[in-house]
């Protein structure tokens, strides 16, 4: 008797939270949040010496952080330091290092901690994709791909949470990926490890949640295409749908979710749909990731729907929730 009414207890706490949530959700869209400053704060990124992680690194300038750049390509880390001070970075560090490379990733991170401070905010950015079929990706790229893609953040947050556990203050960031909640065909190194990174930054989330460390954010991010050439050639058939992503737009979402402090952030909205419809239909895990269709990759090709009952189901929802598009990249 005791039992059943512990678990009626906690399935209406849980469901008071869930209206709660709910709610608070709601009432953010009416009146936005206020974001944090982020003046001052120490923001490492990896993978900063190109694409999304020099966007952000630019985007973090503007806003009076301080930078520190990781990235293996030293030539194009010392030209994204030089647009991050151009852009108003004062004090900004860019190291070489091999995020993949567990003994490197500790080595720098000591060096940083005593040449800049504790890290109070970590972009894991840096990542590969060898774009190739199952069966025709090298054993060593497999491997690879995981190591960059996932492993590295366990090493990275192993070297800075600590001191954001201590301090009850900081914020992970997770680049994950739109491969990271849907299978895609050509992809499935990358997709495998990125639905790895996801599941790591969201299981880190839930701990920190139980350890009541709430001041230590979390913010998970799961774009669609950017053109930023790590998926050269692809294009998209219904662009008002899914459209390939400009990496500036990309950053600038992703820093406003930073300052908001938004945990997942889907990009565009219509994957918001996608991953309910994946759930949802018996033979959606299949279709939803030809949606994307990334064999582009190895032989361009144009991300398109199919034409079947998941196709029609979309524009049915799509034509449902327009309004809550319009403008929605
Ligand atoms: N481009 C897309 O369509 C897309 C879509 C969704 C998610 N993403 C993710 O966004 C992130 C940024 O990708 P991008 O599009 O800017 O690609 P990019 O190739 O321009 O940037 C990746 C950066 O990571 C660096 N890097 C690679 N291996 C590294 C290592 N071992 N150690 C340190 N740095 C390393 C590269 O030198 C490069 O500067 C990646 O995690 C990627 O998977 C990209």
């Amino acid at each position: 008797m005791s039992i059943n009414m512990d678990v009626i207890t906690d399935i209406s706490v849980a469901l008071g939270k869930i209206l709660y949530y709910f709610l608070e959700s709601l009432l953010y869209k009416i009146i936005p949040k206020t974001k944090k400053n982020v003046a001052g704060e120490i923001v490492l990124i990896t993978g900063a010496g190109s694409g999304l992680g020099r966007q952000l690194a630019i985007h973090f300038a503007r806003l009076g952080a301080i930078l520190v750049l990781w990235d293996i390509n030293q030539e194009g880390n010392t030209e994204t330091c030089s647009l991050a001070k151009e852009n108003g970075g004062e004090k900004v560090f860019p190291y070489t290092c091999d995020c993949s490379n567990r003994q490197e990733v500790y080595r720098v991170a000591d060096q940083v901690r005593k040449e800049v401070g504790d890290v109070t905010i970590l972009i894991n950015n840096a990542g590969i994709a060898t774009g190739k079929f199952f069966l025709d990706i090298p054993d060593h790229m497999v491997e690879k791909s995981f190591l960059v893609n996932a492993i590295s953040h366990f090493w990275t947050c192993k070297a800075f949470l600590p001191a954001m556990i201590k301090a009850n203050h900081g914020h992970l960031v997770c680049i994950s990926s739109i491969a990271g909640v849907c299978g895609i065909n050509g992809l499935s190194d990358y997709s495998a490890s990125k639905f790895a990174a996801f599941g790591f930054a969201e299981s880190l989330f839930f701990e920190l949640t139980m350890v009541k460390k709430t001041e230590v954010k979390t913010t998970i991010v799961c774009p669609h295409f950017i053109n930023t050439g790590m998926f050269e050639g692809c294009t998209s058939k219904y662009p008002f749908l899914l459209p390939i992503l400009e990496q500036e737009y990309v950053a600038k979402k992703i820093v406003n979710a930073i300052l908001e402090e938004q945990v997942y952030l889907m990009m565009p909205k219509f994957l918001y749909i996608i991953l309910i419809l994946k759930h949802d239909l018996p033979t959606s895990a299949s279709q939803s990731a030809e949606i994307t269709g990334v064999s582009h990759y190895t032989q361009p090709q144009e991300i398109c729907f199919l034409n079947t009952k998941f196709n029609r189901y979309c524009v049915l929802v799509f034509s449902v929730f327009s309004p809550f598009f319009k403008g929605a990249k």
